[in-house]
């Protein structure tokens, strides 16, 4: 009897190493992040045939205002070509997509974008893209615990209504599940700031190749290796 794979119902990963990619062929980084819109149509491909139902990217963070701003202009306007020429496409896939993040600092015309993108996919039901733009978990945290603490002040909750459940549905993902599993690119092994709260329990995957060179083929790998994992939550699995 063949036995059914285990899905991840989300995935997230941190698209790592479009600089080197480019570096490494004499290229500009800015043609590392062009070959990396590539990488993402294929996975995006590989999360709806698969069954994935949430696939979380991590674009943008807000960190990344820091590089030089030619490259973050680059990563603007190829942010907007991209949601210009793929909407449709992803509308026709079922893919839905949401913009993760705040949207401060961003141009009006990225932020015409954002609108356009999350408007023209809104009815997508095989896979909800979410794109995290312009987005970091400890400033994510820092807006749920002023939230949180406003709620208080106001007398509308009390401390001890503090929850787990209430600082998940505080959070700017709170209509998103945790992931199943976390990839990141290029062979760094860290989070850098990246759902910090909802990755707890998530398995992690660190392929050594530059995020350009990840295809449909090498996220169907990270499937696999995800499916051998056992995940027990902290908890000892029932040996009977
Ligand atoms: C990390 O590689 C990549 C980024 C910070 C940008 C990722 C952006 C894209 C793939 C294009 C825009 C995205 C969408 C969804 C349209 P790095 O530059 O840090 O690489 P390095 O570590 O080798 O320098």
């Amino acid at each position: 009897m063949s036995e059914k794979r285990v899905v991840p119902k989300h995935v997230a990963i941190i698209m790592d190493g479009n600089g080197r990619w480019a570096k490494q062929r004499g290229k500009e980084r800015y043609e590392g992040h062009l070959a990396g819109v590539e990488s993402v149509r294929s996975v995006v491909r590989g999360a709806v045939r698969n069954g994935v139902k949430w696939l979380t990217l991590y674009a943008f963070s807000t960190e990344n205002w820091g590089r030089p701003t030619a490259e973050v202009e680059a990563i603007m306007q190829l942010f907007c070509r991209t949601v210009m020429n793929e909407g449709e496409s992803l509308a026709k896939q079922g893919v839905r997509v949401l913009i993760l993040g705040e949207r401060t600092r961003f141009s009006e015309e990225v932020l015409e974008m954002i609108d356009r993108i999350e408007t023209t996919t809104a009815e997508g039901s095989r896979l909800t893209l979410v794109l995290a733009f312009n987005y970091s978990s400890r400033r994510e945290l820092v807006l749920a615990t002023q939230a949180i603490a406003r709620r208080v002040a106001d007398g509308e909750i009390s401390v001890d209504d503090i929850d787990e459940e209430l600082v998940s549905s505080s959070l700017m993902t709170a209509s998103i599940p945790d992931p199943d599993l976390v990839i990141r690119t290029s062979g760094e092994c860290r989070l850098s700031n990246f759902l910090l709260w909802q990755a707890s329990y998530a398995e992690f995957y660190f392929p050594e190749i530059m995020w350009p060179d990840f295809d449909e083929g090498a996220f169907e790998e990270a499937l696999e290796v995800y499916c051998h994992r056992e995940r027990r939550f902290g908890k000892v699995l029932d040996e009977s």
